[in-house]
């Protein structure tokens, strides 16, 4: 989306950009937007939201303002890298939460009692999830928040997808809203499809961790940037059917997933996402970065392999929510369809070098 599509969705807006101030913002993030971003949820205000420059600076802060070295924690897996390496790199020991294939990608609450030690500090969790589409069910969602207030923990819930369920009716509840300690991450980039506004947040009901996360953006980014924070206020206002254009994108290139997939039931399978525009399938032959490798050199199309994620090395990772996926796909499919004959003719290439 451009700057001036986005301005033309409301009247005056275009005018109003023209005459913004190019002075530093105010270091939580503007009031007016934080309330704009209060409204998301039901028992936050504006005085919970920090702003933060992308989901990226909030997860980053997050690791460094709550955990100390030698802390433990435990991590939805696989995972968006940073959700766990951040971590690591502050000098925190990770277990992972394991995300089965077996079924369907889903997390087992009951699990969580064994993975946690003495010295556990935080739960990460990512609802919708990268890079699987799993989306836990309400229950085990309200058993995670009410396991995490038990034992004291903090829930750091990535939920910058919320929003783009596959079926509404599967949409959690924001962590912030159901554990008083809890976290809820949220961004400008995915559900609305504006990643280069940079604009991301925490929403949390947890002022002693917020209040230390603010302290620390000092030395990160001190504020977001005032264009982005105008531009995200607009968006913000027409937040509904941003998200519902984005779900009409998403929902469009699934059927074309689904189709694929069906007919190249030999060489891939895949658990369907229900939220997001991304899914994790196999990749049947064996390891999939040969494969990622190959296509992305002989088509321009990027896959990415599994193991980035911490998953298995069979498994890819394929966006689905972009206008131009058909595109990708049609190529991915020549490629694929190229090897198959090639794999039958002589000297036989195989799928894959690695
Ligand atoms: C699960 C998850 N969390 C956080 C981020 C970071 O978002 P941003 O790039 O907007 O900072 C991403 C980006 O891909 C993501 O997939």
């Amino acid at each position: 989306m451009s700057i001036a599509e986005l301005l033309g969705m409301e009247p005056g807006a275009s005018e109003a950009f023209g005459k913004l101030g190019l002075g530093y913002t105010e270091s939580p993030g503007s009031p007016s937007l934080r309330a704009a971003i209060s409204r998301l949820y039901t028992s936050i205000g504006p005085e919970n939201v920090l702003v933060t420059s992308g989901a990226e600076e909030a997860i980053f802060l997050f690791m460094h303002a709550a955990l100390a070295p030698g802390d433990h924690l435990v991590v939805h897996q696989p995972c968006y890298q940073s959700l766990a390496e951040v971590a690591r790199t502050a000098g925190c020991e990770v277990t992972a939460w394991q995300a089965r294939e077996e079924s369907a990608w889903a997390l087992d609450p009951d699990e969580l009692p064994r993975l946690v030690r003495p010295s556990t500090r935080a739960i990460v969790l990512n609802v919708p999830h990268n890079p699987t589409g799993f989306l836990m069910s309400r229950e085990s969602f309200l058993r995670t928040v009410a396991f995490a207030e038990a034992r004291g923990l903090v829930l750091f819930s990535d939920e910058v997808y919320r929003g783009l369920e596959h079926a509404p009716a599967g949409r959690l509840p924001p962590a912030c809203d159901a554990g008083p300690s809890a976290i809820s991450l949220g961004v400008m980039s995915k559900t609305y499809g504006l990643p280069g506004l940079r604009i991301g947040w925490v929403a949390t009901r947890n002022e002693d961790l917020r209040a230390r996360m603010a302290e620390l953006k000092d030395y990160t980014t001190i504020c977001a940037s005032a264009p982005s924070e105008f531009l995200a206020e607009v968006a913000l206002r027409h937040a509904e059917s941003l998200a519902e254009r984005n779900r009409g994108i998403i929902a469009d290139n699934i059927r074309l997933l689904d189709d694929f997939f069906v007919r190249h039931q030999d060489i891939f399978s895949w658990h369907r996402p229900i939220a997001g525009p991304i899914g994790f399938p196999r990749f049947l032959p064996g390891e999939a970065g040969g494969f990622c490798r190959d296509l992305v050199e002989a088509r321009g199309v990027l896959l990415a392999p599994g193991v980035l994620f911490g998953g298995p090395e069979g498994c890819f990772r394929i966006g689905f929510g972009r206008r131009s996926m058909p595109e990708a796909l049609a190529h991915l499919e020549m490629f694929v369809e190229q090897r198959l004959v090639d794999s039958r003719g002589p000297g036989a290439i195989s799928f894959g070098r690695g």
